[in-house]
């Protein structure tokens, strides 16, 4: 159903250089060659009726209304099918085709309820809308005959319903979920008047292969599929476009509006990142942002044992300074420091790192990446020049193979997952690196050409294995090498991967993949076209993480897959805005553009902005931050939305970490996990109440736009703002675009970027300056940034973690479709439906051998500590590997994950924990702590009588 403020041309957009003229009704039009005549009478504005047709897929030619007369064609085509020709005069109203559309229109009024007053779609039903452009105004047929008008609703999906007494069996929804989501769920079945849609093999939508991503919903011309919100609230008033602030996709919705309260989002058709397209987090799960655990007023207490006093803004903000600034003439000025989070804007993330560098006089700041995707910023840094990933989402349309290692982007990444299907549907070849089977291996028209299986841990070995297979058969570009890097480098790294001990036969015993397998794959990636490499966590979460980015980076070079569209180096980061909080400086080395600290130069440019003199020495990274805390040197925390209670590794060590500080100041939509305890809160606000940019995975900033007042009253940069001029360092930023302005003076990707470019460009992908004023889709085009790309040994070194008789299994982690991180946000949704409980995945034959079944209570034992959690059977992991979501904090999975990390950039080894599981009948010791914690911080939470939101 089209929203409010869109324009829909009937048919996708072509690309030609060829350029047809043609005549509709008397006027001259040119358009590239393949577009239809009705997206050509779109353009010149001619319209033409249609039903079956809509812009965002492939015409069908079902519904008859669309019928034109074209001078020297037979009969009346539908304008929706027929492409343009040179010199074609088309006419597109005279009576004949009148009569015959009102005929159309005739009989799909005769079997649809009259209920146009009280309907959902009223206002914005294209049938509706039809009926008056045909002029419809009598029924000849009658109502009485058969009809479809008391069929059952189907209103299983927590989010939309399907009112078939409604469908016109028009086929936009199913062409949509087969075209546009790439899932394959809905059929047309039977033929005729029995025709209907229906989810699966006629099940509920729910009990069907839908993932809930609302793209049929959003096709359907009718009521038939509406959002449960619009039924309920009724039509928008306006609508605001903003950015997702889920994953590292960046989707553009519209928020629609009825005065302040969301009516439905409806992603952006001009969304630079996903055209339109959704998942179901971003276009359904934004309950969180109203839901009645919110806390809206800000609250202190002096130990975390004491109740939450509700206090005023003002009290808030000076307790919290007075007791940094108490803790630093105590302690010292490296006692205090700050972490910020990748769900923060990029001007929130930098005005934190700002307080901490100024504010605070150290370099104390880290963000929530460093537990994600530091290896990311370290190892294409070092090789290829620019922290980030080189190409745009469209890029993967012009690949011929893609490699994903370690990235799981349908239930990460859902809407570039569906653009990646598509062009796999198209031919392009798929190659998976993953310990685990994940859906992208095979689903609907899509099946991997290798599938490596690998042990988790054994990344590096499988890329230098890969690599040794095209040293030594002679696939390398020596062209690209020769000209575009550094020769030495190179031959170093050559000779070390030609090493007959990097062999796939040699790795074989240690990666467990069939060294048939990775020969194949090898060639297959070297020599199949435009390569293009997409990973993701199961890269970056390991010892060897740097180790392995820095393995990608070398043999995408000495492919020659760099520098163009179709190919490159892509990591999908988890997080809304993973690359913006890398970019703001929010690491404790680097300044914003990845700057080191240490350079006087920079510094020097900083101080003189800031008007303060700066610390050249790096600061504590998190896991720092926690040593210090345990050895009593490390007394103060503002954390800005993120949980590290439930996010990092090794819960227990982490939890005694925050409970030997002196004052942590949490500033979050809830009480999570690490609000717990904390001494102040204050309360953040959502994206939806806040004007910033987020920067995707693609390097591509775009705006986060306020649709409503912050619930707390502040967004979250004022409150970062107040602390800071409450600690004595000024700051007086009118509105997040002068802190953008700020960012582009001093940083020199960015000089070109402000709120008003954005505005005029939708978004624009970093760098951005006088070299490129409108941003860079593709990297390293000609030369990589750092001049010639650099290679540099990988040395597989085995991680300290290792399997053995007491902890024999391997566990690894990963993230489901409809829940998000740690949860904080989906878990307050509908999502629930979907995933209400982390489970752990286990190989049937370690099951049976355990005397473990489907939905037990398992006993998962770490070096680090032990939770429990029910099973889940299937064969989907190896023998010996177990896996699970962390989404709940009471599953306790980072109370078994340990304190081994990256060894460049201290990233956790999230996806390899050796453990044992047994079957259990109780929770863990530690669950049962978690439990009574838990329970006696909403005590006393409530007994404060803090002010909640819509309470
Ligand atoms: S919601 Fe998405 S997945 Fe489900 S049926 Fe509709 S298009 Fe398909
Ligand atoms: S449900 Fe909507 S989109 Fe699907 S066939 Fe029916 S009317 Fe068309
Ligand atoms: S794919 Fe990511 S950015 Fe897009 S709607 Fe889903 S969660 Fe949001
Ligand atoms: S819109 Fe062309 S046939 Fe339906």
């Amino acid at each position: 159903m089209l929203s409010i403020a869109e324009k829909d041309l009937g048919t996708p957009k072509r690309e030609s250089a060829q350029l047809v003229t043609l005549t509709i009704d008397g006027q001259e039009v040119t358009v590239p060659a393949g577009t239809s005549v009705m997206r050509a009478a779109a353009l010149s504005d001619v319209k033409i009726p249609k039903l079956c047709a809509t812009e965002q897929l492939e015409a069908f030619g079902s519904c008859r209304l669309c019928l034109v007369q074209i001078e020297g064609m037979k009969g009346l085509p539908a304008s929706c099918t027929t492409p343009v020709a040179p010199g074609m005069k088309v006419t597109t109203q005279n009576k004949q085709l009148a009569d015959i559309r009102r005929g159309v229109m005739e009989l799909y009024i005769s079997d649809h309820p009259l209920d146009c007053l009280t309907c959902p779609a009223n206002g914005h039903c294209e049938l509706q809308d039809m009926a008056g452009v045909v002029g419809l105004r009598e029924v000849r047929y009658g109502y009485e005959g058969a009809n479809h008008l008391t069929v059952e609703k189907d209103t299983s999906n927590p989010y939309f319903t399907f009112d078939a007494s409604k469908c016109i069996v028009c086929s936009r929804c199913v062409r949509a979920c087969d075209e546009q989501q790439g899932t394959f769920a809905l059929t047309i079945q039977n033929r005729g008047f029995e025709s209907t849609v229906s989810a699966s093999q006629n099940v509920s939508f729910m009990d069907s292969e839908c993932v809930s991503c609302g793209a049929c919903v959003q096709a359907c011309p009718t009521a038939t599929l509406s959002e449960k919100s619009l039924i309920e609230k009724g039509q928008a008033e306006h609508s605001i476009t903003t950015t997702c602030a889920y994953c590292g996709v960046g989707c553009s919705f519209r928020a629609e509006m009825k005065g302040e309260e969301v009516v439905r989002m409806v992603p952006n058709m001009d969304g630079h990142a996903n055209h339109g397209h959704s998942c179901v987090k971003g276009r359904f799960a934004i309950g969180y942002a109203t839901h009645s655990d919110r806390i809206v007023k800000p609250m202190i207490r002096s130990k975390i044992t004491d109740p939450w006093r509700e206090v005023s803004w003002e009290e808030a903000i000076g307790y919290a300074a007075s007791e940094l600034k108490r803790i630093q003439a105590k302690y010292g000025r490296d006692s205090i420091g700050g972490i910020t989070s990748s769900r923060c804007t990029n001007e929130e993330t930098y005005v934190v790192q700002k307080l901490v560098r100024a504010g605070f006089g150290n370099n104390n700041v880290d963000t929530c990446a460093r537990v994600c995707h530091s290896p990311t910023g370290y190892g294409l840094k070092n090789t290829l020049g620019e922290s980030a990933g080189t190409q745009n989402f469209d890029s993967v349309m012009k690949s011929d193979v893609i490699f994903v290692i370690g990235a799981n982007p349908t239930d990460g990444h859902p809407v570039f997952a569906s653009q990646m299907k598509r062009r796999l549907r198209q031919g392009a070849k798929l190659i998976v690196a993953d310990p685990r089977r994940i859906d992208l291996v095979r689903t609907p028209h899509i099946e991997a050409e290798q599938h490596l299986k690998l042990r988790p841990g054994t990344n590096v070995a499988l890329i230098n294995s890969l690599a040794h297979v095209v040293v030594a058969e002679g696939l390398v570009k020596e062209d690209f090498v020769r000209a575009r890097c550094e020769m030495p480098s190179f031959e170093k790294w050559r000779n070390f991967v030609a090493q007959e001990r990097n062999s796939p036969e040699a790795m074989e015993a240690v990666t467990g993949v069939p060294a048939a397998d990775v020969r194949a794959a090898a060639r297959l990636y070297a020599t199949g076209g435009n390569g293009a490499i997409y990973y993701g966590l199961g890269v970056t979460e390991h010892s060897q993480g740097s180790t392995m980015v820095m393995g990608i980076a070398n043999l995408a070079m000495a492919t020659g897959n760099v520098g163009r569209e179709g190919v490159g180096v892509n990591p999908l980061r988890g997080q809304n805005n993973v690359q913006g909080s890398c970019d703001m400086g929010s690491f404790p080395h680097e300044f914003p553009g990845y700057r080191h600290v240490s350079d006087d130069s920079v510094r020097a440019l900083f101080e003189d902005a800031w008007g303060m003199k700066l610390l050249g020495e790096p600061g504590l990274r998190i896991p720092n931050m926690f040593e210090a805390a345990l050895d009593g040197e490390f007394k103060g925390l503002y954390i800005e939305g993120e949980d590290i209670a439930q996010s990092d590794p090794n819960t227990q060590h982490v939890t005694a970490a925050l409970t030997s500080m002196e004052c942590i100041i949490v500033q979050d939509l809830f009480l999570n996990e690490s609000a717990k305890f904390a001494h102040v809160f204050l309360p953040g606000s959502s994206f939806l109440e806040k004007d910033g940019t987020f920067t995707n995975a693609e390097r591509r900033i775009s705006r986060v736009r306020k649709v409503m007042k912050p619930k707390s009253g502040y967004a979250d940069w004022e409150i970062t703002q107040l602390l800071s001029n409450a600690v004595g360092y000024a700051m007086n930023y009118r509105h997040p675009s002068e802190i953008m302005d700020e960012i582009a003076r001093l940083t020199p990707t960015f000089t070109g970027v402000s709120f008003d470019r954005i505005d005029e460009l939708g978004s624009i992908q970093w760098p951005c300056n006088a070299e490129h004023p409108e941003g860079t889709p593709t990297m390293h085009i000609g030369e990589f940034v750092r001049g010639k790309g650099k290679f540099l040994v990988t040395e597989y070194v085995p991680t300290s973690e290792k399997v053995n008789a007491r902890y024999p299994l391997i566990l690894t982690t990963g993230r489901i479709l409809s829940q998000y991180n740690v949860g904080a946000q989906t878990r307050r949704t509908e999502n629930n439906a979907w995933h209400d409980e982390d489970r752990l995945e286990i190989h049937p034959q370690d099951a049976e051998d355990r005397g473990i079944a489907e939905g037990d209570w398992v006993g998962i034992e770490s070096r680090a500590g032990d939770t429990v959690l029910r099973a889940r059977v299937t064969e989907r992991v190896q023998p010996g590997v177990v896996y699970t979501t962390f989404h709940f904090p009471e599953s306790g999975a980072n109370v078994i994950t340990t304190d081994n990390s990256d060894w460049a950039t201290n990233c956790p080894e999230y996806k390899v924990t050796a453990v044992q599981a047994v079957r259990v009948s109780q929770p863990s010791e530690w669950q049962k702590r978690f439990r009574e914690f838990s329970e006696t911080q909403e005590t006393l939470l409530k007994s404060a009588d803090v002010m909640f939101v819509d309470k």
